[in-house]
């Protein structure tokens, strides 16, 4: 009986993981096809949102109001681009702020209204920046209900929970709509530090990726984005890790989407090979003199 019921479950496993596969490939297929409008489906829309995509100019005084002066009380982490500050704007936006040394220049401007050009429900929004007192500041819409790495291995305040099966599938939906709404632009966006705490929820557990293009960009400003990122990072190709060579692309974008594909379904951390293999190497020095 045991084993009847270890059948049934296997099957259950397996039907489900082949649903999920046939929904990625129908997604990945929908990438190449010429968009028609399907907006009737799930409430999310294909199309970028049809709002001002202008980046606002802010002032730093209304920083400081917003972020009680970049207090340590509103400090919510540490991205790519630098300290993140929870602020709530005079009109009543919940934000955050994303801020950099660095002194004011005009190509961090038209990289901020490229930026803000990648509009799409699944990505979080961009809405202004501002550039004084020797920063730089990235203002984003704030996703109220953490990254998805949180909901499933928790973090250092709570702990990991249980998300159920059908809000993982929606959220594997969602991201990949997001993703592939970069890579369908002309010339293709690419994401470049796609992984599960860089895909944020908000309050129906609608999934919105962050950081998009924020590694590109501080790469283009002469800043090392790109080469800060660790070589056993499991999201990172490890053909582009033995070649020693970081060159981003759509198709490693893809490969990071299946890791992060891969944490969602089993609830557990992907773990960089190359980690493990220095992890050996280093036991083995341990029991040899
Ligand atoms: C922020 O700094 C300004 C000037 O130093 C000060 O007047 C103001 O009270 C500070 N605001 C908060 C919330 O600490
Ligand atoms: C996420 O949202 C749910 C329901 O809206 C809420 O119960 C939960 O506390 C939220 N979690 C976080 C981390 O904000
Ligand atoms: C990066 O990859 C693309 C194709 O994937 C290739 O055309 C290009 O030459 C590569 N760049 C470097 C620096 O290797």
């Amino acid at each position: 009986m045991s084993g009847l019921l270890a059948e049934a479950l296997g099957a259950a496993a397996g039907g489900c993981a082949l649903l999920l596969i046939v929904i990625i490939i129908i997604v990945l297929c929908l990438q190449h096809r010429k968009r028609t409008s399907d907006s009737s489906e799930s409430g999310f829309s294909d199309q970028a949102l049809p709002e001002s995509q202008e980046a606002r100019c802010l002032s730093l005084e209304e920083l400081n109001f917003a972020t009680r002066n970049f207090s340590n009380g509103n400090l919510i982490g540490q991205g790519t681009f630098g300290e993140v500050y929870k602020g709530l704007l005079q009109d009543g936006t919940i934000v955050a702020v994303k801020r950099r040394h660095s002194p004011p220049s005009q190509e961090f401007i038209q990289e901020v209204n490229y930026l803000a050009s990648l509009c799409h429900w699944n990505l979080v929004k961009l809405l202004g920046y501002c550039q004084e007192d020797g920063m730089q500041m990235l203002v984003y819409e704030y996703i109220s209900n953490g990254s998805v790495s949180t909901h499933l291995h928790g973090n250092s305040h709570a702990l990991g929970s249980r998300l159920e099966f059908k809000k993982r599938l929606s959220i594997a939906h969602g991201t990949a709509k997001g993703l592939s709404h970069l890579h369908s632009l002309t010339p293709p966006a690419v994401h470049m530090n796609f992984k599960t705490s860089n895909v944020l929820v908000d309050e129906d557990f609608a999934p919105k990726v962050a950081d998009t293009g924020i590694p590109g960009m501080l790469d283009r400003l002469g800043v090392t984005g790109l080469s800060s990122r660790t070589f056993n990072d499991p999201f990172v190709e490890p053909r582009m890790k033995e070649a020693m060579n970081l060159n981003f692309s759509i198709q490693s974008d893809v490969y990071s989407f299946g890791v992060f594909l891969l944490e969602l379904i089993s609830g557990r951390k992907a773990v960089s090979d190359q980690c493990i293999i220095q992890h050996r190497a280093s036991r083995n020095q341990v029991t040899s003199p």
